[in-house]
């Protein structure tokens, strides 16, 4: 059975696949877009919402330094997926990579792990957005009943309206095709880069230095007590659990690290880009340094107009303008923010469909799925299907600590494409690499490390959910993938030699 389970796709395969005229996507995407794509997807509720909420209860002014740190983890990553994704252009990111490197059943798992990460992120983003809308709305005067503001705060039934419709009329753009939604994704990351500068630039001069002592407040013992709230770490040493100090800084880092989700996802766009081998690398390694950049300078200068203790926990950045006596700059804020929501929502939904899309191409699910639309040559059938239900799942739940399992998921997909990257250099040193990950495997090892740690400074009940998410996938590989795979059938044109690899 491992012989079966661990059956490898062949790149050369995987690529011949993209262009089978029923299952081929349109090439319309350039290194610009991609970037553009990447800003659009990774800035969002992590910097607009998270930063308040981290600097309160984990690290201080400190926040800085967690964005830091979990920009790092994401750079060695990042240097792992450009090379994959330079070498392998296939829609469905670390799912495809993992089948080509590792085997079927470490791509089912994590293919079904990138659910975890898209679809309810997707979700999360949703929800936050709607959050803003309803403060917009409310300002203007416009009161929504509170039984379609969502579940959160709602006595008896309650769904999200907002979110739900968000959702559904995103599931339209996609549908309609990738130019179009690259073309409406660049109005809107406009709008919220021009937002995020404008919380650089005109905080600077509202900075209170003296906010800024102690720059890493002293650990703080926290109540926690062992429960499944605390970090995986805490109960396996068993550290008592404590806020601030520099572990503070780390369990900040497995919090903001939602802020980078969404670099990966440039990764699932690989085959409707034009050049892949030169812009992948281009589109991630870019996206990733802007945002870290911006999110560095952000939470400085937020840290420094408010004190940590006082920041808000839903709106930190609007709300220290609102702070030191600047409501109209709050204003413009949280309307960039909603803006800014919705692009982070499309793109996450966009990965969500192209990985299922791949998923379905290999016969794990339903071939059905797998065939595009004639016209807009975009996958509308698992489109339409995921937007349905993603749109059903954010109206009716609610999401806060399920932002937890998103960034579980997508740390485990770091690691896998990490030890892709090392196990396909031995097993196919001949493939043309156009972006090769520099001293492997140092940079491998060194990724997966640091990934781990950020994952083990998770609360334990996070580990418990996705535990059980990943059980439930092996049981759907075992009762369907396993036989259904067109590996298994068979069903793949015949071998090519291997020089026949990649496009140039
Ligand atoms: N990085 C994205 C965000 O912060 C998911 O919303």
């Amino acid at each position: 059975m491992s012989s079966t389970v661990f059956r490898t796709k062949k790149v050369e395969q995987s690529i011949l696949d993209t262009e089978e005229p029923a299952h081929a996507l349109k090439k319309s995407l350039s290194a610009l877009d991609l970037t553009v794509f990447g800003v659009g997807v990774i800035i969002g509720t992590g910097i607009f919402v998270l930063t308040g909420k981290v600097a309160r209860e984990n690290a201080g002014p400190a926040v800085a330094l967690a964005f830091v740190a979990a920009g790092i983890v994401c750079a060695l990553a990042a240097l792992c997926y450009a090379e994959f994704a330079s070498t392998l252009p296939v829609a469905g990111s670390a799912y495809t990579f993992s089948y080509a490197s590792l085997g079927e059943l470490p791509a089912w798992i994590i293919g079904w792990d990138l659910v975890l990460e898209f679809a309810l992120g997707t979700a999360v983003v949703a929800v936050g957005w709607s959050g803003y809308i309803r403060a917009l709305l409310d300002n203007a005067g416009w009161h929504l009943p509170e039984y379609l503001g969502g579940r959160d705060g709602a006595h008896g039934f309650g769904f999200d309206i907002l979110a739900a419709v968000l959702i559904l009329v995103l599931t339209g753009i996609l549908v309609l095709g990738m130019k179009l939604s690259a073309r409406v994704t660049r109005l809107v990351v406009a709008v919220k880069v021009s937002v995020v500068l404008i919380v650089i630039v005109a905080g600077a001069f509202f900075i209170d230095a003296g906010n800024y002592k102690p720059f890493v407040p002293k650990p703080e013992p926290v109540a926690a007590g062992g429960d499944l709230k605390a970090p995986l770490i805490q109960l396996m040493v068993g550290w008592a659990p404590a806020n601030f100090g520099v572990m503070g800084i780390f369990a900040a880092a497995s919090v903001v690290f939602f802020a980078f989700i969404g670099f990966d996802v440039v990764a699932t766009a690989a085959e409707e880009t034009k050049n892949p081998q030169r812009d992948m690398p281009r589109g991630i390694l870019g996206s990733l340094l802007v945002c870290t950049v911006l999110y560095v300078a952000v939470s400085v200068v937020v840290t420094g107009m408010q004190r940590y203790t006082q920041l808000s926990v839903d709106a930190p950045l609007a709300d220290a303008f609102k702070a030191t006596g600047h409501p109209w700059f709050a204003g413009v804020i949280s309307f960039g923010a909603a803006v800014g929501l919705t692009t982070v929502c499309m793109i996450l939904l966009l990965g969500q469909t192209r990985v299922f899309f791949a998923m379905s191409r290999d016969g794990l699910l339903p071939r059905f799925f797998s065939h595009v639309h004639p016209r807009f040559r975009t996958p509308h059938r698992p489109t339409v299907l995921l937007g349905v239900v993603i749109a059903v799942v954010a109206g009716f739940t609610s999401l806060s600590e399920l932002a937890e399992l998103v960034n579980i998921g997508t740390l485990f997909a770091f690691v896998v494409v990490a030890v892709g990257v090392v196990v396909l250099r031995r097993t196919r040193p001949d493939l043309h690499r156009a972006f090769r990950t520099p001293w492997v495997p140092v940079i491998p090892v060194l990724s997966v490390a640091a990934t781990l740690w950020l994952m083990l400074n998770l609360p334990a009940e996070t580990w418990l959910r996705f535990a059980v998410w990943m059980v439930l996938g092996f049981v759907v590989y075992f009762l369907y993938g396993r036989t259904h795979s067109r590996l298994a059938r068979g069903q793949d044109t015949p071998a090519v030699p291997p020089s026949q690899g990649t496009r140039g």
